[in-house]
């Protein structure tokens, strides 16, 4: 992981900028150097002197400042930083990323840059619901932009909601998390597609057959794969975790739902089937709840397609590379590449379920097994795992 050494930090006009002067300095505390833009709005709430001050750096406003662009034109401000940061980010100032307006020095940066963005929203609760911002938000995150907050709480406005800028804690944590190597993004060319949580099969309109699947295996790679700039789309079953940023979501509930939804989006480079699926339905399934006649009753169940072993083993649109997951109660090893034969995937990625090891846990102990290798990874967090798959991805694909 490389961190992030400099950091462009664009101020804009709101009333949380006197926020970014501790934000400057916690920064800084944590060996990070920063050069700021502040807007000619920001530069109403915040003087150039204080943020010049704090930084320890010449403050950048004008796009047509003839010092300025001799010493450091916009193209160079954003090649010499490992990231920009927006804090805070008015309504105006994402309405003008969305849609690529550069009529002032920090929009054509935010136009002229390849590195990641990230920005901090502050603005009145309304402003923040109106369906406009909600749109440029959208558009924004499927552009790769990074969002920290907002935070809800009380305005200066006098009102209450979501709209409040973020702390300086959690965007100095945000900030520091970023692995600077991921900018490169080298899964940008390619399309993945993840299947995560469970299938939920009905039996009656109140009764249903699921398992204890939790996503967040699956949602880490689909964020993973997503940060490293592969296209994703994230296909899964209910879950109450909250959904990756960027992916596109298909919600579905069974089997049948997720098959059909996987071959939809066919053709992928990558598939990667994470899901829980319930390899079995109910034949039969009840238009009405079935009623309690005091006597044992049979359910009688049907196979679930093999989503897995049909995108494995397709004539046409087969992707790339296809990845598996093996949850075995023993024989971990032997039961894991018997499935990689059997399904006919690339690789599977075998853990231990027994005694509840695994779902819904933080972490996870994987077996990694292809048809060359067989790698015992250490015990680590689903996202860490996540995170080395979608560099072992990246690697196949450059090789
Ligand atoms: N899988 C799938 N569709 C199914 C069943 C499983 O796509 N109907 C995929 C899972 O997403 C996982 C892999 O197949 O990537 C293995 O799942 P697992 O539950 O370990 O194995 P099963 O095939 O269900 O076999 P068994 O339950 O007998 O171990």
């Amino acid at each position: 992981m490389k961190k992030v050494k400099n950091i462009l930090l664009i101020i804009t006009g709101g009333i949380a900028a006197y926020k970014s002067l501790e934000l400057i300095r916690r920064l800084k505390d944590q060996g990070i150097n920063v050069t700021c833009i502040l807007t000619k709005s920001g530069s109403e709430f915040v003087t150039p002197l204080s943020v010049a001050s704090l930084s320890g750096n010449h403050v950048y406003s004008d796009l047509f400042n003839l010092t300025d662009e001799n010493k450091m034109g916009h193209i160079q401000l954003s090649r010499e930083a490992d990231l920009i940061l927006v804090a805070p980010a008015t309504t105006n100032t994402i309405s003008k990323m969305a849609y690529g307006s550069c009529d002032d020095l920090a929009s054509t940066v935010l136009m002229a840059t390849n590195k990641q963005v990230f920005v901090v929203p502050a603005m009145n609760v309304r402003m923040w619901h109106n369906p406009a911002t909600q749109r440029n938000i959208k558009i924004l995150i499927e552009d790769g932009v990074k969002f920290i907050g907002p935070e809800k709480g009380d305005m200066a406005c006098g009102e209450y909601g979501l709209g409040r800028m973020s702390e300086t804690e959690e965007i100095i944590n945000s900030i520091i998390e970023y692995d600077v190597s991921l900018l490169n993004q080298p899964l940008k060319n390619l399309t993945a597609l993840i299947t995560a949580g469970p299938t939920k099969e009905q039996i009656d309109p109140v009764r249903f057959i699921s398992n204890e699947s939790s996503g967040k295996q699956g949602y880490a790679i689909a964020q993973n794969l997503f940060d490293m700039g592969a296209k994703t789309t994230l296909i899964t079953g209910p879950t109450n975790i909250p959904l990756p940023d960027g992916p596109s979501i298909l919600k579905i509930n069974t089997a049948e739902e997720m098959l059909e939804a996987s071959e939809k989006i066919l053709p992928v480079d990558i598939a990667v089937c994470a899901a829980a699926v319930s390899d079995y339905r109910v034949s039969d399934k009840k238009k009405s709840k079935i009623k309690k006649v005091g006597e044992n009753i049979s359910l009688e169940l049907s196979e679930n397609p093999d989503i897995l072993k049909r995108i494995s083993n397709r004539n046409s649109n087969r992707p790339k590379l296809v990845v598996g997951f093996a949850a075995e109660t023993e024989n971990l090893k032997n039961n894991a590449a018997t499935k990689l034969l059997t399904k006919g995937c690339d690789w599977i990625l075998a853990n231990d379920v027994s005694s509840g090891k695994v779902f819904g846990n933080d972490e996870n102990q994987i077996t990694f097994i292809s048809k060359n290798k067989t790698e015992k990874w250490d015990k680590m967090s689903k996202n860490d795992v996540a995170k080395k798959l979608s560099i072992n991805i990246s690697e196949y694909f450059s090789s």
